[in-house]
């Protein structure tokens, strides 16, 4: 199939020009200015935007949490993910406690087999790691399987927190073998005190999620991991940061040129702690970790995107309905399932708030959506641009147009939107993947089974010149 896309403004993290594209199959062949090519398909792209796909590098699709599992399975989560202009998730695979990694990479394989409808790889989160049997699971995991990070919990004491030893073992290992350590940093054994507490108080609604959650429990968090990171001689990844106090602790250090990265969501951008005010058990749809901020904070995320403090947006998109599923937690929120749902919503909310709001460039929204996430989880030059060579992951977007975010209109398979009622604009029209139109004027026309698991390699090639020491 061979593919030309005519006429559009074609804008990656450093360029902004207008040409046509070629794809030949599933790659990019040639850019150039009018180009006359024999395709069998020719979009005009006139007065769009042509952009990278998304890469959203934060996803929990079919995943079991909080006693129920999570709303989408690759099916429905990457469909939905497509209509919102990202063609690559990268999902999390979950060790259950002492088992193998290996297997539980099977499991997530198996679940995404056959349903997925855009590429998707796999970060590993490490529950043990003990140095007799996952140890060399892990090696293998980064060596032969693709999985080149693995994410570990600071939070969630008994379910998924592990000690400072486990984190600094695997952040050795993951610094042999050109991994990154991607940390939920909050300290979990703090906050599970501040609970104890409430919940003896009788404080049992949803708003004591976000107050027995303090910024400073987060920052102490990033700093640690920042720490540990130092001492491994290894980069080190903060996944989903909320707030200042923890944005100053990843500021702090790359400012003396050590090596930490860290991503912020749509929701700590846009929504904040009065959402748990709302009447009812309404706040529900909110939980999640960590909880939203007090509402000065979003400007200070945005500064961090700007100045490249924060290098990635991702969504944590980890939906559960509000029926039935948030309902578990109706006599007492630390039964609430934590996460909730974004992965369609990424790329207008940030266009919206960021480019027409007149807080970042158009490059640097394809570079935090896309470009950053390729680079730092090893998919660059393949996915994140868009040049001879690589995937045709494309998206023509409409930056004029507006469209109403809500549950009503959106493919994810969950019942409400933490978006409902608000007009964006900046709207995704059609979307490539691998050279396959998957979206075509806002329809899906993919096919469940077009995505491909992406072995990702060399992540530290990327960002070992800048680690600065070794213990
Ligand atoms: O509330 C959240 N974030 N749920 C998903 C699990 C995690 O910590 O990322
Ligand atoms: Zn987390
Ligand atoms: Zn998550």
């Amino acid at each position: 199939m061979k593919t030309l896309i005519k006429n559009g403004r074609i804008v990656t993290a450093v360029d902004d020009y207008f040409a046509d594209i070629f794809i030949d199959g599933e790659t990019i062949t040639t850019i150039g200015k009018k180009l006359d090519l024999p395709a069998d398909k020719i979009i005009d792209a006139n007065g769009k935007l042509v952009i990278p796909g998304g890469i959203d590098p934060h996803t929990h699709m079919d995943m079991p949490f909080g006693g129920t599992t999570s709303n989408d399975d690759f099916r429905t989560g990457t469909i939905a993910a497509a209509h919102g202009g990202t063609t690559t998730i990268i999902d999390f695979a979950i060790q259950p406690k002492g088992q193998s990694m290996l297997k539980a990479l099977d499991v997530w394989h198996e679940k995404a087999q056959g349903k997925a409808s855009i590429d998707y790889g796999f970060h590993m989160i490490v529950t043990d790691l003990t140095p007799s049997d996952h140890v060399p699971e892990m090696r293998r995991l980064m060596k032969d399987e693709g999985v080149l990070s693995c994410k570990l919990f600071m939070a969630y004491p008994g379910v998924l927190l592990v000690d400072d030893a486990t984190i600094f073992r695997a952040m050795g290992i993951a610094s042999e073998h050109g991994g990154l350590i991607c940390m939920h940093a909050e300290n979990g054994i703090v906050i599970n005190e501040i609970i104890a507490r409430a919940l003896a108080e009788g404080k049992t609604a949803p708003k004591y999620h976000a107050l027995t959650r303090p910024t400073k429990a987060e920052a102490e968090g990033v700093n640690r991991a920042i720490a540990l990171a130092e001492m491994a001689g290894s980069p080190v990844y903060i996944v989903h940061l909320s707030c200042y106090d923890a944005l100053k602790k990843v500021k702090e250090a790359r400012d003396v040129g050590i090596p930490a990265f860290a991503e912020t969501c749509p929701q700590y951008l846009f929504l904040d702690y009065s959402y748990y005010e709302k009447p009812g058990f309404e706040g529900a749809k909110y939980v999640m970790t960590p909880a939203l901020r007090e509402k000065w904070n979003q400007e200070e995320l945005w500064t961090g995107l700007k100045m490249n403090d924060l290098q990635v947006v991702s969504t944590d998109h980890c939906p559960f309905c509000f029926k039935d599923q948030k309902e578990l937690g109706i006599n007492d929120f630390t039964k609430i399932p934590n996460g909730g749902p974004g992965v369609e919503d990424r790329m207008s909310l940030v266009f919206n708030g960021g480019v027409a709001q007149g807080r970042i460039s158009l490059n640097r929204f394809v570079e935090i959506t896309s470009t950053s996430a390729a680079k730092i989880f090893g998919l660059f030059p393949r996915k994140g641009t868009i040049a001879v060579g690589s995937d045709a992951d494309i998206v023509i977007f409409d930056a004029n147009k507006k469209r109403t975010i809500s549950a009503k209109t959106h493919h994810m398979n969950v019942d409400y939107s933490c978006y409902e009622g608000m007009e964006v604009i900046g709207v995704t029209e059609t979307v490539l993947s691998r050279g396959s139109v998957i979206i075509e004027n806002g329809n899906y026309v993919g096919k469940p089974g077009h995505g491909k698991y992406i072995k990702r390699s060399n992540i530290q090639e990327a960002l070992r010149p800048t680690v600065s020491a070794s213990y």
